[in-house]
C-alpha cells in the first residue's frame, strides 16, 4: 500500500545546496522533508573553500561560529605553491584567498565576516543538524525516482532504500538539489547548456605528516608539475589540505577519452608518492574516486513548482572554489521567496526572479571556473612543458630557469608572470562579491533611475561595495550602545529591512504601515544605531533622509534618495513589484 507523505517543501539532496534550502526554510518555519539517497552525508571532503558571502548567509542562518570553530583558519589558507613536488623544487607562490595584506584590507572592509576553509564532510553535519533541530524532516536511504505537478502542487515517488517499496510526497514545491547528475532537473526538463566530461580526474583522500613540507608555507593549496600533469583533471597536479597537516587530498588527472584507470590503492599510493615526493613519509590512502570535469549550466532553474540549486543547474571544476559557495547562495535566494509565496504574502510570479537572478550569476561562474583551468597552462608554457616530452626534458627544462642567461632570464619573468596571473583563480574577491541582479531581468529588484557607474577596478578581482538596487547591502561597522555590529547584523531573518536615517522619519511611518512584515533601521547620531567612523555614511550613496529596502537574502530590492509625503506610496509601490501583486 503506497503512503503518502505531505510537506511544504520537499528537498531531494542533503548536499550544500539542499542542507541549506533545508536550514533556511526551517529558520524561517516553513514545513519541509529532504529526502538523500544514501545512509550519511558527504563522506568525503570534496567542496571546502568558504567565501565571505556564503559566511554572511551562515551568519544570518545562525551557524557561523560553529563553522569557523571548525574550518581552517584564512591565515593557513594562502600561500598557494606552485612545485615540483612537496619535497621537490618550488617553482613560486600566490598569496591567495585574501592573505596579500592589500586584498586582506579588502576583505576586512568588505565584510564582518572572514573566509575560510571547511571541508564538504564537515560543512554538511552542520547545515543539517541545525536544520533537523529547526524542524526539517530528513529522510535518509531514501531515493527520489520522479514526479508529477498540477496546479496545487508536486507529488514525487520515493523508494525507501531501507525498506525497499516506493510511497509518494505531496509537496507545494519541490526543490531538486541533487546534483551534478540531477534527475529532478532532467524531469522538469530543464535545458542545459555546454558539455559534461570535458576532462577526467581523480580525488584521492590520505593521510600523512606533510608538516615539514608545509608548514613554512601554509596553504590549502600545493600544485605541482610534475610529468603527466597536463592531462586531463584541472591543469595541474594539486595535493590539497583537508586538516593542516595530517590529512589531505590530491586531484590528478586522466585522459578523459581513455577512461579512468583502475584505482588500486597501489595507484593511488604511487600518485601520492610522486606528488609528495618523498617515500619515507608514511602514507595511509583514506579513498580513492574518479569524476569528470564539467562544463555546463541551465537556461532556467525552474520548471513549474519544480526549482533546481546548486550542481543540479551548474556544472564546473572547482577552480576559484566556487562550488558549494554558489549552490548555498542559490538555496539562500529561493528560500524567502518560497516562505513569503507559501503564507501568502508574495504572488507566485515572486519565484520567476529566482532564475532572473540566479541563472546569470551560475553561467559566470561555470564559465570562470573552465577559464581558471585553462589559465593554468601559461605557468606549463614558460617551463616549455606543455609540449610531449621526457620526464627528463621537463626536469631539465625547470633547471634551465636558474641559468645566468639572457634566455633564462626571461623564463623567470615569464613564470613569475604566469604564476601571479593566479590571482584570478586565488584571490577573485570581486567573483565572491559582485554579484549585481538586475533590474531588467528580475522584477524583485526595483530599478532607482540612477545610471550604473560599472565597476572602477577590475570587478572579478576587487569588490566593489554598492547600495543600488540588486546590490548586496555594503558593510559598515555602525554601533548600539557599546555594542559594535555589522549594517548585515540589521537585517536577514527572513525579514526584509528598511534602513534610513535622520529625517527619514516617514520612511519608518512607510513600512511600518505596510503588511508584510519590515524591520527599521535608523542610523544617525542620538538614533538607534550610530556611525562614529562614519564609514555608513561613506558607503551608503543616498543621502540621511534616503531610504534603503534589503530583501530577506540582504540584496537591496528599492533605494530613494529622500524622504517625502509620498513615501508610503512608493514604498507599497516597490513592494507590489517586488512580490509579483503589480
Ligand atoms: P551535491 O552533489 O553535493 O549533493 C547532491 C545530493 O543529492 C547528495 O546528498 C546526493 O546523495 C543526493 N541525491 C542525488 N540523487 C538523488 C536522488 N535521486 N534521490 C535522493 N537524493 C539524491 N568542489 C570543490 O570546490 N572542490 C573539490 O575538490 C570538489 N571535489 C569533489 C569531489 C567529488 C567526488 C564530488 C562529487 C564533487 C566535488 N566537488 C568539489 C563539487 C562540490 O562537491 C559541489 O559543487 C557541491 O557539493 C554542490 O552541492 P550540491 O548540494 O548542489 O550537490
Amino acid at each position: 500500500v503506497s503512503t503518502v507523505v505531505e510537506t511544504d517543501v520537499l528537498i531531494v539532496g542533503s548536499g550544500p545546496a539542499g542542507a541549506s534550502a533545508a536550514l533556511a526554510l526551517s529558520t524561517y518555519g516553513v514545513p519541509n522533508i529532504v529526502v538523500t539517497r544514501y545512509a550519511s552525508l558527504a563522506d568525503t571532503p570534496r567542496a571546502h573553500i568558504t567565501n565571505q558571502r556564503t559566511m554572511e548567509v551562515l551568519r544570518d542562518l545562525g551557524v557561523e561560529q560553529e563553522v569557523v570553530a571548525q574550518a581552517t583558519p584564512q591565515h593557513l589558507m594562502g600561500n598557494t605553491t606552485f612545485c615540483t613536488s612537496l619535497a621537490g623544487e618550488e617553482l613560486g607562490r600566490v598569496r591567495s584567498w585574501g592573505n596579500d595584506p592589500l586584498v586582506q584590507a579588502e576583505h576586512e572592509l568588505a565584510s564582518p565576516t572572514r573566509m575560510c576553509d571547511m571541508p564538504q564532510h564537515l560543512m554538511e553535519p552542520v547545515l543539517v543538524n541545525a536544520a533537523v533541530a529547526r524542524g526539517t524532516g530528513l529522510r535518509f536511504q531514501n531515493e527520489y525516482l520522479s514526479h508529477t505537478q498540477d496546479a496545487d502542487g508536486v507529488t514525487a515517488t520515493v523508494r525507501d532504500r531501507l525498506r525497499g517499496d516506493t510511497y509518494e510526497i505531496r509537496a507545494k514545491y519541490l526543490i531538486g538539489a541533487d546534483g551534478g547528475r540531477s534527475k529532478v532537473a532532467a524531469d522538469a526538463g530543464l535545458p542545459m547548456g555546454g558539455q559534461m566530461g570535458v576532462a577526467g580526474s581523480i580525488n584521492i583522500v590520505f593521510e600523512a605528516d606533510l608538516s615539514r613540507y608545509t608548514a613554512h608555507r601554509p596553504s590549502t593549496l600545493y600544485w605541482v608539475l610534475a610529468p603527466g600533469a597536463t592531462v586531463g583533471g584541472i591543469g595541474a597536479g594539486l595535493v590539497r589540505c583537508v586538516r593542516p597537516w595530517n590529512e589531505w587530498l590530491i586531484v590528478w588527472g586522466y585522459d578523459v577519452n581513455a577512461g579512468a584507470p583502475d584505482l588500486t590503492t597501489e595507484y593511488a599510493e604511487s600518485v601520492v608518492r610522486a606528488l609528495v615526493g618523498d617515500d619515507d613519509i608514511p602514507v595511509t590512502v583514506k579513498s580513492s574516486s574518479a569524476w569528470t570535469v564539467n562544463e555546463m549550466y541551465a537556461e532556467t532553474y525552474a520548471g513549474g513548482r519544480v526549482f533546481c540549486a546548486g550542481d543540479a543547474v551548474h556544472r564546473h571544476p572547482p577552480s576559484n572554489g566556487l562550488g558549494s559557495n554558489t549552490s548555498i547562495q542559490d538555496a539562500y535566494n529561493l528560500a524567502w521567496k518560497l516562505k513569503l509565496v507559501l503564507d501568502g504574502t508574495a504572488h507566485p510570479r515572486l519565484l520567476d526572479s529566482y532564475t532572473a537572478e540566479r541563472a546569470p550569476v551560475g553561467r559566470q561562474i561555470v564559465t570562470r571556473a573552465n577559464r581558471s583551468i585553462r589559465e593554468t597552462a601559461p605557468v606549463f608554457k614558460a617551463l616549455d612543458g606543455l609540449s610531449p616530452q621526457t620526464p627528463e626534458q621537463l626536469w631539465a627544462n625547470i633547471a634551465a630557469r636558474k641559468d645566468a642567461t639572457e634566455a633564462a632570464e626571461k623564463q623567470r619573468a615569464r613564470l613569475r608572470e604566469a604564476i601571479a596571473f593566479k590571482v584570478y583563480e586565488f584571490n577573485a574577491h570581486g567573483v565572491d562579491l559582485n554579484q549585481r541582479y538586475d533590474a531588467g531581468d528580475s522584477a524583485a529588484i526595483v530599478p532607482d533611475g540612477t545610471p550604473d557607474p560599472g565597476f572602477a577596478r577590475d570587478s572579478e578581482l576587487y569588490h566593489q561595495p554598492s547600495s543600488r538596487p540588486g546590490a548586496r547591502l555594503p558593510h559598515a561597522w555602525i554601533t548600539s550602545g557599546t555594542r559594535t555590529l555589522s549594517t548585515i547584523d540589521t537585517i536577514g531573518r527572513g525579514r526584509f529591512t528598511l534602513l534610513t536615517g535622520i529625517g527619514g522619519e516617514a520612511w519608518v511611518r512607510a513600512a511600518e504601515a505596510q503588511e508584510v512584515e519590515i524591520a527599521t533601521v535608523v542610523i544617525g547620531p542620538g538614533q538607534q544605531y550610530e556611525d562614529p567612523y562614519g564609514d555608513w555614511a561613506r558607503l551608503r550613496e543616498i543621502p540621511d533622509a534616503g531610504a534603503l529596502l534589503v530583501r530577506p537574502d540582504g540584496f537591496v530590492a528599492f533605494r530613494q534618495a529622500s524622504a517625502g509625503p509620498d513615501a508610503e506610496e512608493l514604498l507599497a509601490d516597490a513592494l507590489r513589484r517586488i512580490l509579483g501583486h503589480a
